[in-house]
């Protein structure tokens, strides 16, 4: 099945050198991860600031841990979807492609993506908010069951977090900064699974289209940059991914069907 119908996008497309994808929590939603917003969101249920701040975890550190360990058990028994596997094959046949994430569960990576840029961090790491010292997730797993609080400790007696980005604290620079300039740079630039309310991930969409970007959206609703992008594909994005993975394979090819 055609999903892309616009002459302009397939124009846009065909002759894009460089594609960037920027992807939010609704990509992994058909793997089983919840996303934030929305009626199932998390944080419909469950308070941003108790949970995702720093004035959070040392507050309540046993808590706070135990909700990231429910949620790497969730990632852990999860897999990448349809929608990681078409991204990675576009990585794979566009001339250039650079894929920043929200997303800190790593199914980019174990679909097979690589240098995904990732804003917010990665859950599975952690390190000491003393010393800085890295623990695998192994580590602090082993950490994790030998402390009877469940509030695992450096050996330098500072407290382990999770590496990801809580409210109020800055992006990694080296990330956010590569970030913006492939936006820049961007011919055609995907906002996928993302609801586009969290800044600064949420500007990038609009810094490709001030440099002339194609911008096309993936996702299940409206949000709050539907009215600015050149084209909304409406679905979930591990039914419209492929399909539009589809398109451009014969869009560089040429092929028949595009005539
Ligand atoms: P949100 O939960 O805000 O938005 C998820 C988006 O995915 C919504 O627009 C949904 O409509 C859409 N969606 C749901 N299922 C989908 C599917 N199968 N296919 C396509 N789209 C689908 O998630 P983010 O935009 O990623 O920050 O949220 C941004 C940040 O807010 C997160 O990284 C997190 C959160 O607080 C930190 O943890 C720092």
């Amino acid at each position: 099945m055609q999903i892309i119908k616009d002459e302009t996008a397939m124009q846009r497309l065909k002759n894009a050198y460089r594609i960037v994808a920027l992807t939010g929590a609704g990509i992994s939603a058909e793997s089983g991860i919840p996303t934030f917003r929305g009626e199932e969101g998390l944080w419909k249920k469950l308070s941003p600031q108790e949970l995702a701040s720093f004035e959070a975890f040392i507050k309540n550190t046993a808590m706070v841990s135990e909700w990231y360990q429910h949620r790497r058990e969730i990632i852990h028994h999860t897999q990448p979807n349809n929608g990681h596997y078409a991204l990675k094959e576009l990585q794979e046949i566009a001339p250039q492609f650079d894929l920043i994430t929200q997303n800190v569960d790593g199914l980019h990576q174990r679909a097979g993506s690589t240098d995904v840029i990732e804003l917010h961090g990665n859950i599975m790491e952690n390190y000491c908010i003393n010393c800085n010292q890295r623990y695998s997730q192994d580590e602090f797993d082993e950490l994790y069951r030998h402390n009877p609080n469940h509030v695992p400790h450096c050996y330098c007696g500072g407290l382990i977090r999770p590496n990801v980005v809580w409210f109020g604290e800055a992006l990694p620079e080296e990330s956010i900064e590569k970030a913006y300039r492939v936006s820049q740079e961007a011919d055609v630039f995907l906002s996928i699974g993302t609801s586009a309310q969290v800044s600064p991930a949420s500007n990038l969409p609009l810094i490709a289209k001030q440099h002339n970007s194609y911008i096309i959206e993936v996702n299940t609703s409206r949000t709050a940059i539907s009215d600015l992008v050149d084209l909304h594909l409406k679905g979930p994005s591990g039914e419209i991914l492929p399909l539009l993975m589809d398109d451009y394979q014969h869009l560089i090819n040429g092929a028949e069907r595009f005539r």
